[in-house]
C-alpha cells in the first residue's frame, strides 16, 4: 500500500482485509513488526486521537515516530505558492514537506480545509499540493473532504457493534456547533455507511445540505452494497427505526465561506443537541457515535454522552487498531 487516502481508492476485499488485521493486531500483538521503522507527522491543523493513536500504534508494533506542527518551536511555515518570503515566516512548505518525508518511511498530513471556496476544496486542491512533495508512502490524516483513519475505526466499531450492514439504519445528523466546521468527516462518514451497504439518512436543517457531488458519490456507493441514501429535515422521520445516529456539525454549503451567514443561520439552531428525546422511535439500542472532539450541551446531552448508547470511547480506541493495520500493510507487508 503506498498511500492511504480515501476509502472509494480501496477494494471491498482490501478493506474487509484491514478490519481483520486490525481486529487481529488487537487480540495478537506484534510488538517488532515494524521495527526500525519511523513514521513522520506532519500537522498543519490541530489534534489529540490522530495524533496520540498513532504515536502508540508505531510504538505498539515497535517502530517510531516524531511530530512537527507549527505550534512546535520551528521556524514560521509559509504555505502560499509564488509568495516573496519578506515577512515572519521563515521557511515554505515545499522544503519542509520532502524535509521531513525524508526522514521517515512513511508520512501522515493533516491539513483542514480552508473553507473560503468550496470549488478549491472539494479537489483538495491543498492537500494534493502537498503530497506532490512527497516521494515517500503518506497516510490522510485528514484533508478538506476525507478523514479515511477515521472512516476505517468506524466501519470496524459498526462490526464491532454487529450492526447490520444490509438493513441497518444510519442516520448522519447535523448539529449544533458555534462555529461552522469542516465538511471532511460528514462526506466521508456518508460515503463510509453507504459503502458498508447501509439505509443512510442525512438529517440536516435547510441551508446545511450536503454539496450535491457528495450526495451522489454516497448515493452511487449505497446502491452497489444494496443500501440507501435519503435526506430529510424532520427529525422523527429520520430517526425512525435508527440502529445509529452519527452527530456531526458542518459548515452551511449555503454559505460556504461566508462566516457571518453561516452564523446567523446556524444561530437559530441551537435546539439541535442530542438527547434522550431524539430516540423515540429508534430501535431501543440505537448508539451515539461521534468522531470527537465533542462540546457537550451543545451536541449531545450529557446524559446521552455518558449513558449506554455513548459509543465514542470505543470508537476512538478503533482509531489506533484502524491505524496499526494500515500502518502494517504499508510499511511492514501486513498480511
Ligand atoms: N476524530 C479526530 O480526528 O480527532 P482529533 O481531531 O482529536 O485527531
Amino acid at each position: 500500500m503506498k498511500t492511504f487516502n480515501d476509502l472509494a481508492e480501496l477494494s471491498n476485499e482490501e478493506i474487509s482485509a484491514l478490519l481483520e488485521l486490525a481486529d487481529r493486531l488487537d487480540k495478537q500483538p506484534e510488538p517488532q513488526a515494524l521495527q526500525g521503522k519511523v513514521l513522520s507527522l506532519l500537522f498543519l491543523s490541530p489534534s489529540l486521537r490522530t495524533l496520540a493513536s498513532f504515536q502508540a500504534a508505531m510504538t505498539r508494533l515497535g517502530g517510531g515516530s516524531f511530530v512537527i506542527s507549527p505550534d512546535m518551536s520551528i521556524h514560521g511555515l509559509e504555505t502560499r505558492p509564488g509568495i516573496v518570503m519578506d515577512g515572519e515566516a521563515a521557511e515554505h512548505i515545499n522544503e519542509a514537506v520532502p524535509v521531513i518525508a525524508s526522514y521517515g518511511d512513511a508520512i501522515g498530513i493533516r491539513a483542514f480545509a480552508e473553507r473560503k471556496n468550496l470549488e478549491h476544496d472539494m479537489a483538495e486542491t491543498e492537500f494534493n499540493s502537498l503530497t506532490s512533495l512527497i516521494d515517500t508512502p503518506w497516510i490522510n490524516m485528514e484533508s478538506a473532504m476525507n478523514h479515511p483513519c477515521q472512516n476505517l475505526a468506524d466501519w470496524k466499531t459498526l462490526d464491532d457493534l454487529d450492526v447490520p450492514a444490509n438493513g441497518g439504519k444510519f442516520v448522519l445528523s447535523w448539529a449544533f456547533h458555534p462555529k461552522a466546521l469542516p465538511l471532511a468527516v460528514p462526506a466521508s462518514t456518508l460515503y463510509t455507511a453507504a459503502r458498508r451497504g447501509m439505509d443512510v439518512t442525512v438529517l440536516r436543517p435547510e441551508g446545511f445540505e450536503l454539496p450535491d457531488a457528495v450526495m451522489q458519490r454516497a448515493r452511487t456507493a449505497a446502491e452497489s452494497a444494496g443500501g440507501s441514501v435519503q435526506e430529510t429535515d424532520d427529525r422523527a422521520d429520520a430517526m425512525q427505526d435508527a440502529h445509529i445516529i452519527y452527530a456531526k456539525s458542518w459548515t452551511s454549503t449555503r454559505h460556504y465561506g461566508d462566516r457571518m451567514n453561516d452564523q446567523k443561520l446556524r444561530n437559530e439552531l441551537v435546539d439541535w443537541c442530542v438527547d434522550e428525546a431524539w430516540f423515540g422511535n429508534a430501535q431501543d439500542d440505537c448508539r451515539f457515535m461521534h468522531c470527537l472532539p465533542v462540546r457537550r450541551g451543545v451536541v449531545v446531552s450529557d446524559a446521552v454522552l455518558d449513558g449506554p448508547r455513548s459509543v465514542v470511547i470505543h470508537e476512538a480506541r478503533n482509531r489506533m487498531l484502524a491505524q496499526m493495520a494500515v500502518l502494517h500493510r504499508m510499511l511492514g507487508g501486513g498480511q
